[in-house]
This record gives structure tokens, C-alpha cells and sequence, in this order.
């Protein structure tokens, strides 16, 4: 973690654009109001069941539980219990311990139970507009969940066993990841962007004998050979895990021969279709503690390698289906559509958890929103008569780029909530998302919340009465305390600015960090102590609405991903000629946020062009298309202090303002043991 001085740095660098907007106010539309039903009358009613869940949470979560999920058997003890004080031991949340349940049996049994196996679950939209466009029902699901399920068993999968999940965000994902909570396995997605290398680390960590990917994928005009990168990453497990095996790997068909011819490897290597064929298409459910682990994902931080979260059952999927309800005021018989990769975790709680929970229909897409055009998304919408959106401000910026022509062409009568998840949503973006994109007549719910989170922690209401603020977050959903520290942690009033914490448990919250509940403390519970803190800078207005302003940590949001600054500095220095690398976010307009990398060669070796490329290449092998860095600056040496720590604080500032910056924007550099190191470092901006 960085030192608080960084910390407030990073904060500050957020609150210019804040203050900039924080006075407009834009009801919650009439039209919207009158094109639906609704779960609250009003704001007031939200502001009570708001008040309610932090009055009598045993109350208020016994019964959403009740409401919202089936239970096997109730618990018998206390509705929850938690400790986030490092001094008073150890940090935990537990929810409904004692009470039994089955995550796919909530998503999928219950609903053709009673009646409903021929509802639509999922509309698939492939990559290509000329693709074959699946629908899938629950009662398919259900089939197919089961028939994985056995054939997992079969292959010695047990309760508590982690399986590898790699797949494009087709249907098959989904169901990999039910079939193993239909049989207590844990699910580790890893999403499809990242490398072989990467894809190993996270074997490794979590220990997995099975994976489950596909032959290949197409990302707008390129195959993404899946298989074979999952293939290398066996390799690496191999040569690295001390004997650790991946024994079994189930592919699906997605591409076929033509496409994407692919090796089995005998006793290995066996095609999903040919498994699920035989398999027994009876599978009975295993019915797990509220607490048992349900699933792991792993994600970056700003030191070490990435952490596996660990989510477990009862919580979250309770979290994710009221969220999902509330937040988008979900109706049955409503169309869902989330944009996101069931590799991130708000695919997994509002494309699989959320939505199959709710007995949503919903779309899944397996390509780019940008690809064949600009209007690719607002056709979807139109194609399935979707009635809710949630995608990200990155994806909305490259939209609002690309020009109003390609959304004011395809008509949009359907849409009635538009969501945003991801990073800060610029006014701007907001503007157009609400006026171009929804047509002044849906609100725009920006939801703030973390993989940590498990669901919506921070949203506006889509409520009568409620007035939005283009860029605000707003306010708590149920059972959420937030507060605003300052570096001292010292609880502050609105309005006030400061780190965004939560003081109590709520349902979603990840339980661990696999294999080392140590640093999971670490990370979040001990900078201040007795609370959870987010990594995130906020500031709190007059109304009481929550801005977020950024991450604090050095943590760089790329798209709405969390990259690691450690990890590409890591990989960058695994160049021989690399001898330091400092990693910072830049301002970017479409991604939000880029990856400004500072290198330092080691004597005898000269910048050139080829190498910046062989850098970018090395860290996209090891790491992911996504975590390249968008510049490398070429640094004789980094700004340190005294006792050998970079700055962070000074290369941020050059990486956003080059040689513009001023010497008030760059602070006290007296502090630096080489001072010179910043002027030198400047000139040899963009070159
Ligand atoms: C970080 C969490 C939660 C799913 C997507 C990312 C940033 C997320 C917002 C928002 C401002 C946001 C935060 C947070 N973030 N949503 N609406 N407004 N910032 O999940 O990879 O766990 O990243 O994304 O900085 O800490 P993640």
C-alpha cells in the first residue's frame, strides 16, 4: 500500500472534475416513471428500508433472505456476525452460518419447479452479426448444468475442489460455473483476455486438476486460440507446480476445425459435447453451508501478485440478486442485458448470480459492442427489446466518440434503466449516456462497487422523487454503512472529502483471501483500524450524495479493469535489459485511465523503438492484452527519497502533464535524494 501522503495525492487528483459538476440536478424521468412497475413509491421509501436495514439488520436481511432465496434448511443461530478490527482479533463475516443452500439450485431448480423451465434465461449474441443466435431456457440449463455437474464428479471433482474456468462469454460459461456450485466445487473464472502465463499463476494458486476452456474464440476479426494458450499454461503449471497436475481438461466446440484446428491430448483432453453426451443427466444437488465457499476470482492489487477473493454462498447470492433487483428495479418478464464478461465479477453477479436468481431473461455477449460499428449494442437492445442496460463508461465514451448517428438510427423504445459500473463516470459521458443513448428518458444508475464488494454498495436510486447528479454515485444501498476518513481516521461529516470506508458487514462482502487471510487484513483492514477500507477517494456534497474520485492506492483502472502497478513493473523488469520500472496511471480519453510506465535500462544497454515494442510485447505475453502499457518513458533514474522510495506522486504528475507541469503541481521535491532526477525527466518527455 502506498504511504498516505501518496494516498491523499492520488485523491486530490480526482476532485477538480467533482467540483466542476457537483451542482446539477436531473429528476428521475416522468416517462420512465410511467413505463413501469416499480418496488419503491418513492426516494422516501428508500430512505426508509435504507434506515431499516442499518436500525434492524437482523430483520430486514432474515427476511430479503427469505424473500429472495430458497432455503434447504434455515439457520438456527445468529443472522450474522462480524469482526473488522485487527485489534480485536480476527477480521471475519459470517452470514446465516449453520443455514443450508444450493447457489444452482436457486439460479435454476426452483424456477422449472415451478413452471417456468421453458423462460428464455439467456438471449446469446454471438461476435459476429451473421452468427448463429442461440436462446437458452432454464430448463436447457438445467440439463446442461446437471449433465456437466456429473461428469465433474465423475472426473473426481469433490466439494471444496477448485476448478479452472476459460471461456468466451458464451452460454457455456454460466453453466460451467453452476455446475460446479450444483456439486459444492468452487469456480475459478478466468477471463479469456488474459495470457497462458497468467492463466497458470491463478491454476497454481488455487490448486486446480480441471479446467474447462474452448478450442477458440473470435474478438472482432481475430481468433483467440484459447485451447492452446490453456495448453502453455498446463506446461507452465507443470514445470513450476512441484508435481501439480492438470489432469483433466473438458473444450468446447466453439469455432470448430476450419477455424481452429486444436491437439487433444489423449486421456487429458475431451470435447464438452462428447462428455455431456454421455454423461448421467441426473445430478443431485449438494446443499451447502450459507458460508461455504461458492467461488474465487482473482484480482490486482497495488503490490504482489493478484489475490483470490473468495466468495461464499449464502451472502453473496442474496447480495447479488437484491442488488440486481433494486438497483435496475428489475421486473419479471424484463429483459437484462449486462455487457460485461462473466471473466469480471459483474458478469458474475449480473450476468449469472443477479439476473438466473431473479428468473431474469438476459443477453449474453460473446463479442465487442464497437464491432462490426458503433451501433452494435443500441441493435442488440433493439433486437431483444431490452428493457435494463448496464455496461461502462469506457465503452460509452468510445460510443459517444463514434457519433449520435449510430444510436438515433436504431430505434430504442424498450430501454428504461441505464447502468454504468467501472470507474468514475465523467459528466460528459453521463450527459450523452442519458440524453443521446436513453433519450432523456431513463435514468442513468451509476453503481459504485468492487470485486471485495460482491454487489452494488453505492447507487442512485431509479426511484420517483430521486434527483440524479451527473458523476455522483450517490447513496448507500441497504445494509450499507459508509464513511469518509481522513488520513487520520477520523470519521468526517458532509461535506467533507476523504478515504471511503465501510463500518460494518453486509451480506456480499468477499469472506478471504485464498490461501492467506493475512494479507486480506493487510490489504484492507489495517490502514484503518475497525474498517473496511475500498482503496477509493471520495467526496460526500451537501445532500449527502457520494462522489467517487478515484482510487487512492496504486491501483490503475484501465476500461473499468484493476491493473496492478507491481505486477507490470514485475513483468517489465523480467526484461534483461530492464534494470527498474515505475508504473503510474495517465489520463486517457477513452480508457479512462493508461498505463504510464517509467524503465530504467541497465548500463550498456540504449533505448530504442524495437525495444520499446519487445516491453509492450513482454508484458501483454505475460499478463494480458489489457495491461500494456500505452507509454514507456525512458527514465535515467526514478525520484526517490532519501530512504530509496519513488515518488509515485511526482512521476503521476509528469506522466499527466509532461513538460507542462508546473513546479506547484509537482510539490516539495527537496525531499529526493537525486532532486535534478525530476528536470531530467521532464525533458525527456515524449521522446
Ligand atoms: C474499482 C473496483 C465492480 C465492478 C467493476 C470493477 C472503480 C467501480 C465505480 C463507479 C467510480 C468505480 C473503483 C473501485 N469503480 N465502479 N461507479 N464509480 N469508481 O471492479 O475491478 O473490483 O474495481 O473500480 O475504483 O475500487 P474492480
Amino acid at each position: 500500500m502506498s504511504s498516505t501522503e501518496d494516498m491523499i495525492s492520488a485523491m486530490h487528483d480526482g476532485l477538480a472534475e467533482v467540483s466542476k459538476e457537483a451542482g446539477t440536478k436531473i429528476p428521475v424521468p416522468e416517462a420512465y416513471l410511467k413505463a413501469t412497475k416499480h418496488h419503491l413509491k418513492d426516494v422516501q421509501e428508500y430512505l426508509d428500508l435504507y434506515k431499516k436495514s442499518l436500525e434492524s439488520p437482523d430483520t430486514f436481511w432474515t427476511e430479503m433472505s427469505k424473500e429472495m432465496l430458497s432455503w434447504h434448511q434455515l439457520w438456527t443461530g445468529k443472522t450474522f456476525e462480524h469482526n473488522f478490527d485487527v485489534r480485536k482479533g480476527k477480521v471475519y463475516s459470517e452470514w446465516f452460518k449453520g443455514g443450508k443452500l444450493n447457489a444452482c439450485y436457486n439460479a435454476l431448480d426452483r424456477h422449472v419447479e415451478n413452471g417456468h423451465g421453458s423462460q428464455i434465461a439467456f438471449y446469446c449474441e454471438g461476435n459476429d452479426l451473421s452468427d448463429d443466435h442461440r436462446t437458452v431456457t432454464y430448463a436447457e440449463m438445467l440439463d446442461q448444468v446437471k449433465r456437466l455437474a456429473s461428469a465433474l464428479k465423475k472426473r473426481g471433482v469433490r466439494k471444496g475442489d477448485v476448478v479452472a474456468i476459460y471461456l468466451p462469454n458464451i452460454p457455456e460459461l454460466p453453466i460451467s460455473m453452476l455446475a460446479c456450485a450444483r456439486i459444492g466445487a468452487i469456480h475459478n473464472v478466468v477471463f479469456g483476455g488474459f495470457s497462458a502465463e497468467a492463466l497458470a499463476g491463478r491454476i497454481l494458486d488455487a490448486q486446480c486438476r480441471v479446467i474447462i476452456t474452448c478450442d477458440g474464440v473470435m474478438r472482432g476479426n481475430k481468433v483467440i486460440e484459447l485451447k492452446a494458450l490453456a495448453d502453455a499454461a498446463e506446461e507452465l503449471v507443470y514445470e513450476r507446480g512441484d508435481g501439480h497436475l492438470v489432469d483433466r481438461q473438458i473444450v468446447f466446440k466453439r469455432l470448430g476445425e476450419d477455424k481452429c484446428p486444436v491437439g487433444m491430448k489423449p486421456k487429458r483432453d475431451e470435447w464438452w459435447h462428447e462428455v455431456l453426451a454421455r454423461a448421467d443427466p441426473e445430478c443431485p444437488v449438494e446443499w451447502m453451508d450459507a458460508e461455504d465457499p461458492l467461488f474465487v476470482l482473482y484480482t490486482s492489487g497495488s503490490t504482489g501478485k493478484p489475490k483470490g477473493l473468495v466468495h461464499t454462498t449464502a451472502g453473496y447470492i442474496l447480495y447479488a440478486a437484491v442488488t440486481h433487483k433494486y438497483a435496475f428495479n428489475y421486473h419479471e418478464n424484463d429483459v437484462f442485458f449486462c455487457t460485461a464478461d462473466c471473466g469480471w465479477i459483474t458478469g458474475h453477479s449480473y450476468v449469472v448470480y443477479g439476473p438466473l436468481l431473479n428468473r431474469a431473461t438476459s443477453v449474453i455477449f460473446e463479442g465487442v459492442p464497437t464491432y462490426p460499428d458503433a451501433s452494435r449494442l443500441w441493435q442488440i437492445c433493439e433486437k431483444y427489446k431490452v428493457n435494463q442496460m448496464y455496461t461502462a463508461p469506457t465503452l460509452i465514451r468510445s460510443l459517444m466518440r463514434a457519433g449520435d448517428k449510430y444510436v438515433s438510427k436504431v430505434p430504442r423504445d424498450s430501454l428504461r434503466v441505464l447502468g454504468t459500473v467501472g470507474e468514475p463516470i465523467n459528466p460528459e459521458a453521463w450527459n450523452w449516456f442519458f440524453n443521446v443513448g436513453g433519450d432523456k428518458r431513463c435514468p442513468v444508475v451509476d453503481t459504485w462497487w468492487q470485486t471485495e464488494t460482491g454487489g452494488h454498495m453505492i447507487i442512485p436510486p431509479p426511484v420517483k422523487d430521486f434527483q440524479m447528479k451527473p458523476g455522483a454515485a450517490s447513496f448507500p444501498f441497504f445494509g450499507i454503512e459508509p464513511v469518509v476518513l481522513n488520513e487520520k481516521g477520523e470519521e468526517l461529516s458532509k461535506p467533507c472529502e476523504g478515504f471511503l470506508c465501510i463500518k460494518r458487514s453486509w451480506p456480499g462482502i468477499h469472506r478471504t483471501v485464498l490461501n492467506d487471510h493475512e494479507r486480506m487484513e493487510q490489504v484492507y483492514f489495517s490502514t484503518f483500524k475497525g474498517y473496511y477500507m475500498s482503496g477509493d477517494g471520495c467526496r460526500v456534497d451537501e445532500d449527502g450524495y457520494y462522489w467517487l474520485t478515484g482510487r487512492v492506492d496504486d491501483v490503475i483502472n484501465v476500461s473499468g479493469h484493476r491493473i496492478g502497478t507491481a505486477e507490470v513493473e514485475s513483468s517489465l523488469v523480467s526484461h534483461p535489459y530492464v534494470a527498474e520500472a515505475a508504473v503510474v496511471p495517465m489520463p486517457h480519453d477513452i480508457k479512462g485511465q493508461g498505463i504510464y510506465a517509467y524503465v530504467t535500462l541497465r548500463d550498456g544497454f540504449e533505448p530504442s523503438e524495437e525495444l520499446r515494442k519487445e516491453l509492450r510485447q513482454t508484458v501483454r505475453v505475460e499478463i494480458g492484452a489489457i495491461a500494456t502499457p500505452d507509454v514507456i518513458h525512458w527514465a535515467p533514474a526514478l525520484p526517490k527519497t532519501r530512504s530509496g522510495k519513488i515518488m509515485r506522486r511526482i512521476l503521476r504528475k509528469i506522466a499527466e502533464k509532461g513538460t507542462q507541469v508546473s513546479s506547484e503541481e509537482l510539490g516539495d521535491i527537496s525531499t529526493l535524494a537525486e532532486p535534478q532526477v525530476v528536470a531530467q525527466l521532464i525533458e525527456l518527455y515524449g521522446k
